[in-house]
């Protein structure tokens, strides 16, 4: 826990709200063979007077595809993306096919450290070059789909990708509808995963919107439930608590915390007309209560139970909260409810539930997969 809440307490860290971009690919018939869509965040590390200084910013939404990016022939050549930005920045994708499965074989970026709006004051003019092999693969036929972080990390450069949708030798000039998760994003895997970019504002980003107070978004997870006729809770989202409670000192003190889904625990019931989603991670406790309303076959959040332990200088460190009178995220059986931008429930005055890029179906799930019927909402936070 400390992990997480260290990382939350340096506030001064770059919410991810960078938008993803998409690109595509054509071969010479106008035939699309490529299509990405991504968030991609650099760290760069350069010399300013004998210093060592850190370039952070993010592939701009502008960034053209360049016409090196080709869908490949044959055997000759294979399939590239090559990304253009900035002063004589470029970031290609290199694909590759084996057997049944795609990859970006290798990843290649080249910088400019003559562009002074993202290495201030750099001491060498010239454009290097760093590449790397990636473990962003999927099966033929499928789209490619990272919603959490990844990373490469290279000499002097570190690239962290996430919201990545992707596809190359497309067929039929659109994503596939099957896709390939990452490691990454499933809940069940045991590695531990940087869940955040950890990006400092010492240099503000050029590419980015401006730097909020706020801490990086929580990582999206996916959690369910079981019930007596299968799946009854399905849940994705990202989950971060913040609790304002009274310090020894008499002053007060927030706790924000993020939830790690590679750390977190689901669990619950379901009958007829209510249902529990059970969140654990670590000391951290989230329960979520729904119920039907038979008669207009509509489910909606009714309560929400949080129970934490509060870092040690909170007067009391056991904290617990409940309401049991919300309605919130309501959508109809059979459908999911859905919203891409963050979501504050109000528990009590001292605890919010902030779920981000939430999508949830609850009671009736078709073969384990969100219905059809979506209800979208958006409000901006920037
Ligand atoms: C991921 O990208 C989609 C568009 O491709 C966007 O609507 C969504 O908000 C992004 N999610 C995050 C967490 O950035
Ligand atoms: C891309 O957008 C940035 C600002 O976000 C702007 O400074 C730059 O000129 C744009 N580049 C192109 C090629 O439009
Ligand atoms: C491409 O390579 C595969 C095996 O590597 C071979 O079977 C196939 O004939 C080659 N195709 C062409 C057009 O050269
Ligand atoms: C660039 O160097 C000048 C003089 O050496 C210094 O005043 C300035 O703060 C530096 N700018 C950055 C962004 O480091
Ligand atoms: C897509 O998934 C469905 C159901 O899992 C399967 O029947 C179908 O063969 C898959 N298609 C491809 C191209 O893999
Ligand atoms: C890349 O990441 C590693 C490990 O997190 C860190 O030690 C290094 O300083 C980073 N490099 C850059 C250029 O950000
Ligand atoms: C191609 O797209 C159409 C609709 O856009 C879909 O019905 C068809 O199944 C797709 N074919 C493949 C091979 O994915
Ligand atoms: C969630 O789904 C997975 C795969 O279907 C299953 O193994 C697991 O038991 C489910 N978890 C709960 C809490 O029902
Ligand atoms: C946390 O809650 C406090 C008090 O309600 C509020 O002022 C603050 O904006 C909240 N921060 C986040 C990130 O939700
Ligand atoms: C996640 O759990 C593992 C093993 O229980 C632990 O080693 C790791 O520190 C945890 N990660 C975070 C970020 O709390
Ligand atoms: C929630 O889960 C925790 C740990 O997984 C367990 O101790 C607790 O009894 C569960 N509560 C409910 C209501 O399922
Ligand atoms: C399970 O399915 C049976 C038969 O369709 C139905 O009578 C029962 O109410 C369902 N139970 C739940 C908890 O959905």
């Amino acid at each position: 826990m400390a992990g997480a809440r260290g990382l939350l307490a340096a506030a001064a860290l770059l919410g991810f709200l960078q938008a993803s971009s998409s690109f595509e690919v054509k071969d010479s018939s106008g035939k699309v063979c490529i299509i990405a869509d991504l968030t991609v965040a650099f760290s760069v590390e350069y010399k300013s007077n004998g210093q060592k200084e850190f370039a952070h910013f993010f592939l701009p939404q502008n960034a053209t595809v360049e016409s090196q990016s080709s869908c490949g022939n044959g055997n000759k050549s294979h399939p590239i993306l090559v990304l253009g930005f900035g002063a004589g920045h470029s970031l290609s994708l290199n694909f590759s096919e084996h057997a049944d499965n795609y990859q970006v074989e290798e990843l290649v970026f080249h910088y400019n450290l003559s562009d002074a709006t993202l290495f201030h004051n750099s001491t060498a003019g010239e454009v290097k070059k760093v590449s790397h092999k990636t473990t962003i693969q999927a099966h033929m036929g499928t789209k490619y789909r990272c919603i959490n972080a990844k990373h490469v990390n290279m000499k002097s450069v570190n690239i962290t990708f996430s919201n990545v949708t992707l596809e190359a030798y497309l067929t039929n000039g659109t994503f596939s509808t099957n896709k390939t998760e990452c490691a990454e994003d499933m809940v069940s895997t045991t590695a531990i995963v940087p869940t955040t970019p950890k990006q400092t504002t010492s240099q503000v980003p050029t590419t980015s919107p401006a730097p909020t107070a706020s801490p990086p978004n929580p990582a999206v997870g996916k959690y369910n439930v079981t019930g007596p006729n299968g799946t009854c809770v399905l849940a994705y989202m990202g989950l971060q608590l913040n609790i304002t409670y009274q310090k020894k000192d008499q002053k007060m003190g927030l706790d924000l915390l993020n939830f790690i889904p590679q750390n977190t625990t689901s669990s619950g019931r379901c009958d007829n007309t209510s249902a529990f989603l059970n969140l654990t991670f670590e000391k951290t406790r989230v329960i979520f209560y729904f119920v039907l309303n038979a008669s207009t076959e509509k489910y909606f959040l009714q309560g929400v139970n949080v129970s934490t332990t509060l870092p040690s200088e909170a007067k009391d460190p056991k904290f617990e909260a409940w309401n049991n009178s919300m309605s919130e995220l309501r959508a109809t059986v059979g459908n999911s409810y859905k919203c891409s931008a963050e979501e504050n429930l109000q528990v009590t005055d001292k605890a919010l539930v902030n779920v981000f890029n939430v999508q949830i179906q609850v009671f009736k799930i078709d073969g384990d997969k969100f219905g059809a019927g979506k209800r979208f909402i958006f409000w901006g936070r920037t």
